[in-house]
């Protein structure tokens, strides 16, 4: 059964799917952005299970392109990916590669732990400097490349008007059937 997509613009805080996917960074301790909404609504517990994911396999920080899980917190949705997408510095810097790999391994954790649904923000395209032109079909080409059964759905959560519109754009040129809004999610 194929993958459901669903472009929404909103705050990724108040999705209710199995996980959401903060843009983290490597330290793992919070930030501005997604990071700084998921742990602002979220809660102390999502910091915690953070600190202790970083003390005990991630004392040099969670590696670009690389993602864990914790709980959700206070989040309406159970679990958190964070992620950590590639800073732009100008495209020479395998910047490409490494965001593909991010959306890779979201969608393999996501696979591996049989989640029905997983919202995804535009990764990287904020304080990390990624032009969302270049990032957004990154991310769409790896998500509709994922041969797993799951996620079932997966929503792409747009904080901005420009960034929705660039992903239906995308979409629709390449034919992909998805459903606007989450209000039949
Ligand atoms: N919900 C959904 N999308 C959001 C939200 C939100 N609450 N806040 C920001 N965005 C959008 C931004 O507009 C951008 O399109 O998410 C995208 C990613 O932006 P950032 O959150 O700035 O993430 P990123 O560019 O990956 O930079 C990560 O920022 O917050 C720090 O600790 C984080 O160091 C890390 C860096």
């Amino acid at each position: 059964m194929a993958m459901e997509i669903y472009v929404w613009k909103g705050d990724i805080t108040s999705v209710q799917t199995d996980a959401v996917v903060n843009a983290a960074n490597s330290s793992l301790g919070g930030g501005g952005g997604v990071d700084g909404a998921i742990h602002r609504i979220g809660g102390p517990k999502i910091a915690e299970e953070c600190r202790i994911l970083k003390i005990k396999k991630y004392p040099n920080g969670l590696p670009t392109g690389q993602c864990v899980l914790t709980s959700g917190g206070q989040l309406p949705s159970k679990y958190v990916i964070h992620a950590v997408g590639p800073v732009w510095k100008g495209g020479e810097y395998w910047e490409a590669s490494l965001l593909e790999t991010c959306y890779k391994n979201i969608l393999q954790l996501s696979f591996e732990r049989a989640f029905e649904s997983v919202a995804v923000p535009s990764i990287s395209t904020g304080i990390f400097a990624y032009p969302k032109e270049l990032a957004a079909p990154i991310a769409i080409k790896t998500v509709l490349e994922h041969k797993g059964q799951f996620p079932r759905k997966l929503i792409f959560v747009c904080f901005d008007q420009e960034t929705k519109d660039l992903y239906e754009e995308i979409l629709n040129k390449s034919g992909t059937e998805y459903k606007e809004g989450i209000s039949s999610f």
